[in-house]
């Protein structure tokens, strides 16, 4: 599989350890950076990784940073990633079986390294238990990221100014 690595500056000898893992192995790693312990932010690292996944260059993403709470909060502004931060195998195991969590993000600060790395095992290897229900969840959430991009259109208001001009509003 082809993963999608990225951190943040405080966390890049655990990306280090992770890529080394996930190529011993057999994984293709996309490392998307940062590279080096000089203070940078994480968003842009997010970003990154979740628009590798997104676009088909990537099977999956893994996300560090020092909680994982900022690097994950921003993968999962990218439409289209469904990222679990996680600490334990079952919530891992769990966002792929049912939500199909195509990142899985870590606090390389808070989670050591040899379990991210089990983790990581795991997540890849759980297989996305498709049924009815996760269909219509995932299709929700998906619609959320949608419906958010539709209101920064200039004509999110149309279809309501329209209905305003027809009469139909009434106070
Ligand atoms: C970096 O300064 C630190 O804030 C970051 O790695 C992370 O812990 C944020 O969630």
């Amino acid at each position: 599989m082809k993963i999608a690595l990225g951190c943040d500056h405080i966390v890049t000898d655990t990306k280090i350890a992770v890529s080394d893992f996930l190529k011993s192995k057999g994984h293709e790693v996309l490392d998307v950076g940062t590279y080096d312990f000089t203070r940078t932010h994480y968003p842009i690292f997010g970003k990154k990784v979740g628009e590798a996944v997104v676009s088909g260059n990537a099977d999956l993403g893994v996300c560090l940073c020092g909680t994982g709470v900022g690097i994950n909060n921003a993968v999962n502004k990218v439409p289209g990633v469904r990222g679990a931060l996680v600490r334990d195998m079952t919530t891992a195991i769990y966002s792929k079986e049912q939500l199909n969590a195509n990142v899985i993000g870590f606090g390389a600060r808070i989670t050591g390294e040899f379990l991210i790395c089990d983790i990581i095992e795991a997540f890849i290897n759980a297989e996305y238990k498709e049924d009815e229900t996760n269909k219509e969840w995932i299709a929700k959430i998906d619609h959320i990221a949608q419906a958010a991009e539709e209101q920064f259109s200039e004509n999110f208001f149309d279809e309501f100014i329209e209905k305003w001009d027809r009469g139909e509003y009434h106070d």
